[in-house]
């Protein structure tokens, strides 16, 4: 696959589906939108709207709720806080604080009720660019790194074709939480990690699931998904399932690869996946690594040495 910036022009605009509930994180998200909590300093909504921009994204259009209009406006300028942040030198911070409002274009569109993800993609075709023939969704519970898997799947959309979506390969013991997915056996010659996609079975007893490749937050979608939403009903939970949709465009013929991730990938969307991705964060910086990796040690220690 060659590297040619001609991959960008798969896709314009980044979908972030944030008008969800958090039900899992209350009682914190009865007031604060789960895309705004901080992973260590930063909101995990900024996280992926950075990852959209490094991936040739040139707009991120914010699928938002009524009441979460926070999330949006962590992408607008706060001139005050500038000035104040500039007078007292405070340069590293000022940097911070801009970064968000300079990334990328950012929009919005509101879904009503959270019907499910698929209605809330649903909820971006009329923002969309009439001459826009794909879209990148990407899901701010999910953070994927390193970033360029969205680059992978431009190139594979642009060899060939259809929707591309991206997996992790999760242990036999978790197949029943995720989305799994049925792929075509790999030819031997061929890389393991681009296959085309059969089925998607949602969550799925061990002894049913087609493989151990998970759909994880990350979509590049042909615009034809838009009428397969229009033409399936409600399923899991009563929502519009974005699985649902892609399953039936496989049904219909429509190419759909996945490219395997290989990375980590941390889900913020429950407190015990959002602390792991703290830490992780943490123990990568500089500031705070060494000091938490130290208390960690001792507290583990304790532990152990309780248990003994
Ligand atoms: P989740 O199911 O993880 O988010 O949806 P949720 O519904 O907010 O969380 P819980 O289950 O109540 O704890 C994945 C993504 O899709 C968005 C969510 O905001 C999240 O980013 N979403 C979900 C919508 O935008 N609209 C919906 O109707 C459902």
């Amino acid at each position: 696959m060659n590297d040619s910036p001609d991959f960008r022009v798969t896709f314009r605009t980044a979908v972030v589906p944030a008008a969800g509930l958090g039900t899992r994180f209350l009682p914190a998200t009865k007031t604060v939108p789960k895309e705004l909590l901080p992973v260590l300093d930063t909101p995990g909504i900024e996280l992926v709207a950075g990852e959209a921009a490094q991936s040739g994204a040139q707009r991120l259009l914010i699928v938002t709720a009524p009441g979460k209009d926070r999330v949006v406006a962590h992408f607008a300028e706060n001139l005050s806080l500038e000035e104040h942040l500039e007078a007292k030198g405070k340069t590293e911070l000022l940097e911070k604080v801009r970064r968000a409002p300079n990334l990328l274009r950012v929009d919005s569109v509101v879904q009503d009720r959270p019907l499910g993800l698929g209605h809330a993609v649903s909820c971006a075709e009329a923002a969309l660019g009439a001459d826009e023939d794909a879209l990148a969704v990407l899901l701010p519970d999910d953070i994927v790194k390193p970033h360029g898997i969205l680059k992978a799947m431009a190139r594979v959309r642009a060899e060939r074709g259809g929707s591309v979506l991206c997996a992790i390969d999760v242990p036999k013991s978790q197949v029943s939480s995720y989305g799994i997915l049925e792929v075509e056996e790999a030819p031997k010659s061929a890389s393991l990690d681009v296959l085309r996609v059969l089925g998607v079975v949602e969550k799925p007893a061990l002894s049913e699931a087609p493989s151990t490749l998970a759909a994880a937050g990350r979509y590049l979608l042909d615009r034809k998904i838009f009428h397969a939403l229009r033409r399936i009903k409600p399923g899991v939970g009563g929502e519009l399932q974005l699985t649902d949709a892609i399953a039936l465009l496989i049904d219909e013929g429509h190419p759909v690869h996945v490219v395997v991730h290989r990375g980590t990938r941390h889900d913020l969307g429950n407190p015990g996946g959002y602390l792991r991705a703290a830490v992780d964060a943490a123990l990568n910086s500089e500031e705070y690594g060494d000091g938490l990796g130290k208390w960690l040690r001792e507290r583990l220690d304790l532990d152990s040495s309780d248990a003994n």
